[in-house]
């Protein structure tokens, strides 16, 4: 029996879980698309980021909780929304779901959850937001609108990166095949089932889809909605104009285009862009505490963690997310008392040094 102390880092957690899961599944959450050198720029661009440690602060009452959605998290890392938690844990998204309400922390259920997402939220006590697309039918968009609202979802996140269908390596050669996305087979009041199911194979896929979509499903909700998949400032003006209440500046964790910027880089053009009118948040990357620092000195409200979760479910389902969070809210604690901040908001833009560019 092993004495040791487990992982003790994101990474190792990687690597625990690499052994444990299938190599196509693996592949599957780690990968990204082509040469995935948006992936790595993710890594690379926060590592370049210097902090400017402080001292003499009194940071005996470190606090790390904050808002979002002007609402109050623990900590500012949230489970960004990932299809197939199962693919991990037989015990999945509602795993993933315990460890997140434990944490005090928002679970962002994918609209390719592994279970169906009314089911989550029946045994739900902490925040569930609800990721959906702008899909071709707006029938099917109004349904999935009235399904989250009837389940207790507190806000809807719709994912806009994924107009058109990535390429992935790594899956292609492992002749990878998807599982079918529950979700789309349950139908909504008044609704056929076999008519749902059809429409849901669209998927992500809308690629007809325009701001006209979006500005309209904030229309049929009152649910507050977040962008995800924004990438410069002019889709943060944008989504600011017609109302959405927050952005995630994402790359889908180099998952859909290949050769973009590292979100970090792109932060200051959103932060500029958004003008205070609308929360920014942000994911791709964030590995350490100190990656979440430095994206809250950048102006961020909070951070996502994608495949990290995967590895905590791999390597010790509800128990291996929680860790992975723990060790994340640990590392955040010692960054922000070494570099003089008690608080969430005494971050401020020097606690970095300037951002350098990416050779
Ligand atoms: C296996 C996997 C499945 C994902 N599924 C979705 C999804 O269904 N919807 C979505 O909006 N984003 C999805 N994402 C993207 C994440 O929400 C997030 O943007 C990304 O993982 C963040 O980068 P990170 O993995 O480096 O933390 C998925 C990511 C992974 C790794």
């Amino acid at each position: 029996m092993s004495t040791g102390p487990g992982p003790i880092n994101l990474f190792e957690f990687e690597a625990l879980a690499k052994g444990l899961l299938p190599k196509e599944e693996y592949d599957y959450i780690a990968g990204g698309a082509t040469d995935e050198i948006s992936v790595e720029r993710n890594r690379r661009a926060f590592e370049s980021i210097a902090l400017r440690p402080r001292v003499l602060t009194d940071v005996s009452h470190p606090d790390l909780s904050t808002t979002v959605l002007g609402k109050k998290v623990s900590f500012p890392v949230l489970i960004a929304p990932c299809g197939g938690h199962k693919k991990a844990h037989p015990d999945g998204e509602q795993a993933t779901y315990r460890a997140a309400a434990d944490c005090g922390t928002i679970f962002a259920v994918s609209a390719n959850s592994s279970i169906v997402f009314e089911d989550l939220a029946k045994v739900a006590t902490g925040r569930l937001w609800l990721q959906l697309y702008p899909f071709q039918d707006r029938e099917l968009t109004k349904i999935w609108l009235g399904r989250a609202k009837d389940a207790g979802y507190e806000a809807l996140c719709i994912t806009l990166d994924s107009q058109w269908p990535p390429k992935r390596e790594r899956n292609i050669r492992n002749n990878y095949k998807r599982t079918r996305a529950i979700n789309y087979l349950v139908s909504g009041p008044g609704e056929n089932p076999d008519k749902e199911a059809s429409r849901g194979r669209e998927g992500g896929g809308n690629p007809a889809a325009t701001w006209k979509d979006l500005e309209w499903i904030k229309s049929q909700t009152d649910l507050p909605v977040v962008a995800k998949g924004i990438m410069t400032g002019d889709d943060v003006a944008l989504c600011a104009e017609i109302g959405i209440d927050a952005v995630i500046v994402s790359n889908h964790g180099g998952r859909h285009l290949d050769n973009t910027l590292a979100t970090i880089e792109v932060l200051p053009e959103a932060i500029d862009a958004a003008k205070g009118r609308i929360e920014v948040l942000l994911d791709g990357g964030i590995r350490r505490g100190a990656d979440v620092v430095k994206a809250l000195a950048l102006g961020a409200k909070a951070v996502f963690i994608g495949r990290p979760l995967f590895w905590g479910l791999a390597v010790d389902g509800q128990q291996g997310v929680a860790r992975v969070l723990n060790i994340l809210r640990e590392e955040m604690e010692i960054t922000m008392a070494k570099c003089g901040r008690p608080t969430v908001a005494s971050i401020d833009s020097t606690v970095i040094a300037k951002l350098p560019p990416l050779p």
